[in-house]
């Protein structure tokens, strides 16, 4: 392996993530393997940009492969959008000397990234973090296996309730503009319906599917909403439209909201995590620079930040159909 590299710096960025911590932990561990060492900076970029940093040893990450949030922070830099928020993030890591750096978040981090180390050409390598799923290059992000989890017992819980009133729910789940979250989350819930963003169902359709599940002798029904999706104008428009017309139901609202984010990262995101991270330090260690790692048909592929930013990761629309058959 190439030697030049002797300190990686990681950090996280965005909205933070079930799995973040196993992943700092897999950065600083692999570090400690290959006899480099480790700089933890706190709050993304903005930390970059003051300086805000700890040496991150094999035995500082003890005990975080479980624990949700990130114990590095979390935050979206303003700062670092500008040209002189990088400069002085690019001073800092000279003055500290980190002469890499891994990136776990999501697409936000990787455009900064990219800029970042076009500018200064200091190597880089990003780690897919965010409960979305939303970023080309990779089958699954960090963090969206554990939110899928928690929104499905939501969603359960919820399906108690709404069967006992015989009520209609319309349950907001997290996704930002991409509709994973709802889709898998929807079809493991077993609800009547799902909208996500990257289909149309129409709030004609909703009326409809809504009187069939009626017709058909369902008393409860649960429908997901990612935040994203566009046909009603929120959740809650959603709802009254729905109570306007078809006012035999009694119709009530759940925005599961950043609960979504929170908690202990189930075995496939803390092992995800660990994977993609010693591969990226690895990566730097090989000289490679400019990269994100991600998982793609269960191998650890590298994607170029440029396609992986031009790229969009497509959604499996066949799971609609599926819905649609099994809501019957
Ligand atoms: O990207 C993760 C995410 O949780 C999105 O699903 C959501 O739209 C957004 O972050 C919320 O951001 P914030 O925590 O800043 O309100």
């Amino acid at each position: 392996m190439a030697r030049e590299i002797q300190t990686i710096g990681v950090m996280t960025s965005g909205g933070d993530a079930p799995g973040m911590n196993a992943a700092i932990r897999a950065v600083a561990r692999a570090c400690a393997y290959y006899n480099v060492k480790c700089v933890g900076f706190y709050r993304g970029f903005q930390g970059m940009i003051e300086g805000d940093h700890c040496v991150m040893s094999a035995r500082s990450v003890r005990n975080i492969i479980g624990r949700g949030g990130t114990i590095l922070k979390s935050a979206r830099s303003e700062d670092f959008r500008t040209p002189e928020g990088r400069k002085k993030a690019a001073k800092c890591l000279k003055e500290i000397g980190v002469d890499a750096m891994v990136l776990i978040g999501g697409d936000g981090t990787f455009r900064g990234g990219e800029i970042f180390s076009k500018e200064y050409d200091i190597p880089v390598i990003g780690v897919p973090g965010t409960i979305d799923n939303d970023i080309a290059g990779t089958n699954y992000t960090i963090g969206y296996d554990t939110a899928l989890n928690t929104v499905i017992e939501s969603i359960d819980k919820i399906r108690d309730t709404a069967s006992s009133h015989d009520r209609l729910f319309f349950i907001e789940v997290m996704g930002r503009d991409a509709g994973f979250i709802a889709l898998n989350s929807g079809v493991g819930a077993g609800a009547e319906e799902i909208l996500i963003p990257e289909e149309d169902l129409g709030l004609d359709r909703l009326l409809e599917s809504l009187k069939r599940s009626k017709r058909s002798g369902k008393s409860s029904s649960i429908v997901v909403v990612s935040e994203g999706d566009k046909i009603g104008k929120n959740v809650y428009q959603l709802a009254d439209y729905v109570t306007e017309n078809l006012p035999d139901y009694d119709v009530r609202v759940t925005v599961l909201g950043h609960m979504q984010r929170g908690g202990s990262p189930s075995c496939f995101d803390r092992t995800l995590a660990s994977r993609l991270c010693v591969k990226a330090v690895e990566l730097l260690l090989d000289g490679e620079k400019n990269v994100m790692v991600g998982l793609l048909d269960n191998k650890i592929k590298t994607t170029s930040f440029e396609k992986g930013l031009q790229e969009t990761h497509e959604i499996n629309k066949e799971l609609l159909r599926i819905s649609d058959i099994l809501s019957t």
